[in-house]
């Protein structure tokens, strides 16, 4: 198929802040070059029980508010997730927020039977080659902003786009898990109040160190946020962003911890490393950073897979979203095998807006072709 793709479109510039690249977005979209879902990808998709025309979407963080999302809602995504809002104001770390690193992969420390050299410490890179750290620290503008700008967005939105808003709960001093909980569902009521078609919560953050980033680590404690979730939105579909988990037993009691009331489960967020400047020293402070981009993508597969084979295995329906790496049609297709009901992509779409109007465009290999 012969798409006449723009050589140059709007991007997020890593070299400027978050609230600059949020003030910056893109006031237009060139709607004309998207192509349909080709031949046997065409049509019949579902998004955790909603009706979508791929399985493409644009995960937690390349979208900063409405514009952002309207401008890759234009580029051929389904499924845009609004990047995690909180229920208080929260400033961005400082620069460099995007930090190239040199690495081929990544398994993170968990991904059973897998020995990771690379682990402990990243080394960082001039160039963006497909691969970098990760150091926003979850930022969010007031309730009173993000609500407004999503309400105003689903308006604008067509209709057959899914607008799903990512939110995270924000521990205070002293808080119990009770009061956590709480914080999370009120903030998933304001986004479905506001307009949203799904919600994701992210229940894991390698950028921050408060349990409010780890709690895909602690099923128990999952479960009681996701249940208070569950009930504070009735039957939106809420879809729980996870990390890298460590082992299959790990992975099969969060399964069953979050299988009673999720209708998807995103994965995987990052792989957490610290990252180490040319003259070796530590960047960050020392701290760990998530590591995004190609680097992670066999892990995610092999972490889909897992999650699937236990969802099956524990008789459970609800939906997986693959995440990491993805950038061509083939890595959308490895998602879709290794038993993932979506794909979605921050890096690459970051790097190539266009990248989904490349997949789509892309020839299909025979076996597909001919189904
Ligand atoms: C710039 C940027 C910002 C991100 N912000 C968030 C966020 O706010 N919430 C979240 O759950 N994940 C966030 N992520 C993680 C992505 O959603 C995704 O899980 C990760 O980047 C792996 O996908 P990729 O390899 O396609 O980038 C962010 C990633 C990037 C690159």
């Amino acid at each position: 198929m012969y798409v006449n793709i723009p050589r140059e479109l709007p991007k997020y510039d890593p070299g400027q802040s978050y609230d600059w690249n949020y003030d910056h977005a893109p006031k237009a979209t060139p709607t004309e070059i998207v192509p349909p879902m080709p031949g046997a990808l065409a049509g019949g998709w579902r998004f955790c029980g909603l009706s979508v025309a791929s399985p493409l979407g644009i995960a937690a963080g390349p979208l900063l508010n409405g514009r952002w999302l309207l401008y890759y809602a234009g580029l051929g995504f389904d499924v845009l997730t609004y990047k995690t809002v909180r229920s208080v104001a929260r400033p961005c770390y400082p620069l460099p927020n995007l930090q190239p690193v040199d690495c081929s992969a990544v398994n993170g420390a968990g991904v059973a039977g897998q020995v990771d050299e690379h682990v402990d410490s990243l080394p960082a890179a001039d160039e963006m080659r497909g691969t970098w750290a990760v150091s926003f620290g979850m930022p969010s503008k007031s309730p009173e902003v993000w609500r407004a700008d999503v309400a105003e967005t689903r308006r604008r939105l067509p209709r057959d786009k899914v607008l799903s808003v990512s939110v995270v709960g924000t521990i205070q001093d002293g808080w119990s898990l009770d009061e956590l909980a709480d914080d999370y569902a009120q903030c998933t009521r304001w986004a479905v109040e506001a307009g949203a078609d799904a919600v994701e919560t992210n229940f894991s953050c390698p950028n921050v160190n408060t349990c409010d980033g780890q709690l895909y680590q602690q099923p128990s404690d999952a479960a009681v946020v996701a249940e208070r979730v569950r009930h504070a939105i009735d039957d939106v579909p809420l879809v729980v962003k996870i990390g890298c988990v460590a082992d299959d037993e790990e992975a099969a009691r969060l399964v069953a911890a979050l299988g009673p009331w999720v209708s998807g489960l995103a994965m995987t967020n990052s792989v957490s490393t610290t990252v180490r400047g040319g003259d070796g020293l530590p960047l960050f402070g020392g701290a760990k950073r998530g590591i995004c981009g190609q680097a992670i993508r066999e892990a995610s597969l092999r972490q889909v897979e897992c999650f699937a084979r236990l969802r099956n295995r524990q008789g459970l329906a609800f939906s997986i979203v693959g995440c990491g790496g993805a950038a061509t049609a083939e890595d959308v297709r490895r998602y879709l095998d290794a038993g993932a009901d979506a794909v979605h992509m921050a890096t690459a779409a970051m790097v190539d807006p266009t990248v989904a109007v490349r997949i789509r465009a892309a020839p299909q290999p025979a076996s597909v072709a001919e189904t």
